[in-house]
């Protein structure tokens, strides 16, 4: 299994700054200059050098810069203090707290302090939650994918510890499990198409489920075929790496409900016969983003174990031109008997998540949630950081929206316009897989909706052909994938947990 050696979080309860011995202590500031207690109380110790560097330097304390300056154990024993600034004090949210974090361990890498004290950053304007949103940004912050690089510059940092009351414990806790499973879940998108193939996609779904004790049905070629789940069967038929359908099963006793999450895993999408031009290609690794997201949910679910019954569903294939490659004018009938005729083999996703979401509606969940980097149509109509919410039911997509503003994976709703529903109407068939150039993201979401059972009240479809992977750094992520939207997912299960 995909594994890494993450940096120790814990919680000392301790205020006083005079007693740390480590690497570095951070402390915080708002706009204007406005120290934290903490801030304060080390400014005092150190003679107010800390309120005279910032002056020299400029220091505007904005969300994320950052000064430091070394103590070498002469006043205080810990060795350095990184000042952050955490912007205005009332905009100051979970995510300006992720990001404040994770620039402070870029500041405490370049200065090569691997042991780091934080003062619980934001704790006394947002209360209990900061102390999580500390450690996912420091473990989301910290992540890079060196699998393939012998690099030994590497500075890591080797403890955080965070200064606040014991009772934050399981805060702490959910925070670390949700940054590593979001790093879990990057860690398999980041690789490319050679190492993961959808048998390998498989494999590790066996392999957590063995850990942590779920149900796991891999349906190969054979199953597939007796199964009719037959766009995955289309879209994998032009590769030498066949297909896999993969259901994994967390069935606790006493659960108070039924959620299925199904994620795209197309490990390559050269776009098949409908080749792709050379610039669109690349980084096509990505498009097995939904599943690997699915697999780091189920991860975080096997953590935590709470009662609410999860399925993880992972239709996968790789998308490649051949002699044996689906064409367009193919056309596919599918379980439900709804038949499709191709008009481009580059719409592949719609075609897998199909049979998925027909299986997955088999199952009657309470809410059935697909993620896909479904359309560049998305990408076109929010940007790079947004993914595209499609919902039947207005209360999923309100609580959707709401965590997200708290995760900071940020969406944004788009209709299922019934209008639209004319353009993906088949000429020799029940539906094409594409409409036209417009709205190209809503057309998508319309052909998924052909596939979701009618009795299914709840269910959701993220669009996130932008967010799973970035061409550049931004916020806490560095480049390439981002685990977008394990966090919010993993959130909206606990949440059905509570009731
Ligand atoms: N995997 C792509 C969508 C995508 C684009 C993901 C950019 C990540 C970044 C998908 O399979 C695709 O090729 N979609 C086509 C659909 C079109 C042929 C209707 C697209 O968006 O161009
Ligand atoms: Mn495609
Ligand atoms: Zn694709």
């Amino acid at each position: 299994m995909i594994r890494r050696i993450s940096m120790e979080l814990k919680i000392i309860d301790e205020r006083d700054v005079s007693k740390l011995r480590g690497d570095a202590l951070v402390v915080g500031a708002y706009e204007g200059n406005r120290f934290t207690e903490m801030a304060k109380a080390v400014d005092v110790v150190m003679g107010r050098l800390l309120t005279a560097l910032a002056k020299d330097l400029d220091f505007k304390a904005k969300l994320g810069d950052t000064i430091y300056i070394p103590s070498h154990g002469k006043k205080l024993k810990v060795k350095n203090v990184i000042l952050v600034g955490l912007g205005k004090k009332k905009k100051l949210d979970e995510d300006g707290i992720r990001k404040a974090t994770s620039s402070s361990l870029k500041k405490a890498k370049e200065i090569r302090a691997r042991d780091i004290f934080f003062e619980p950053l934001g704790e006394g304007v947002l209360g209990g939650r900061c102390t999580k949103a500390l450690a996912e940004g420091a473990l989301l912050g910290d992540y890079e994918f060196r699998k393939y690089k012998k690099d030994n510059e590497k500075i890591d940092i080797r403890s955080v510890s965070i200064l606040t009351d014991k009772s934050r414990e399981g805060l702490l806790k959910l925070g670390k499990v949700l940054g590593e499973v979001t790093n879990f879940t990057r860690d398999i998108v980041n690789e490319p198409g050679n190492a993961i193939t959808p048998n390998e996609l498989a494999r590790i779904a066996k392999e957590l489920s063995e850990e942590y004790g779920f149900e796991c049905t891999v349906y190969g070629l054979e199953e597939i075929i007796k199964n009719k789940m037959n766009g995955i069967l289309a879209v994998g038929q032009g590769s030498k790496n066949p297909p896999t359908f993969t259901h994994i099963a967390y069935r606790p006793e006493g659960a108070k409900s039924k959620v299925v999450i199904i994620g795209k895993g197309i490990t390559f999408d050269s776009g098949g016969l409908n080749i792709k031009p050379e610039r669109s290609m690349k980084t096509m690794k990505c498009d097995k983003s939904g599943a690997c997201a699915v697999l780091g949910i189920m991860k975080a679910i096997g953590e935590i174990r709470p009662e609410v019954e999860v399925h993880g569903l992972i239709p996968s294939a790789e998308n490649m031109p051949s002699g044996e490659a689906f064409r367009p004018d193919d056309i596919i009938t599918f379980a439900n008997g709804k038949s499709v005729e191709i008009h481009s083999t580059d719409a592949e996703g719609r075609l897998i998540l199909a049979d998925a979401l027909i299986y997955g509606s088999r199952i009657r969940p309470d809410i059935m949630i697909d993620m896909a980097t479904l359309t560049g149509a998305c990408v076109v109509a929010l940007g790079s950081y947004t993914t595209g919410l499609f919902s039947n039911d207005d209360n999923l997509a309100r609580d959707l929206l709401n965590l997200s503003i708290k995760t900071g994976e940020k969406m944004w709703r788009l209709p299922l316009d019934e209008d639209l529903r004319d353009e993906i109407k088949g000429d020799y068939s029940d539906i094409k897989n594409v409409g036209s150039r417009y709205g190209g993201a809503i057309t998508a979401g319309l052909f998924l909706k052909e596939f979701v059972g009618k009795d299914i009240r709840s269910w959701a479809h993220l669009d996130i052909a932008g967010p799973a992977f970035l061409e550049k750094p931004w916020k806490y992520y560095a480049k390439g994938a981002t685990g977008v939207p394990v966090r919010t997912v993993v959130e909206l299960i606990l949440n059905l947990n509570v009731g």
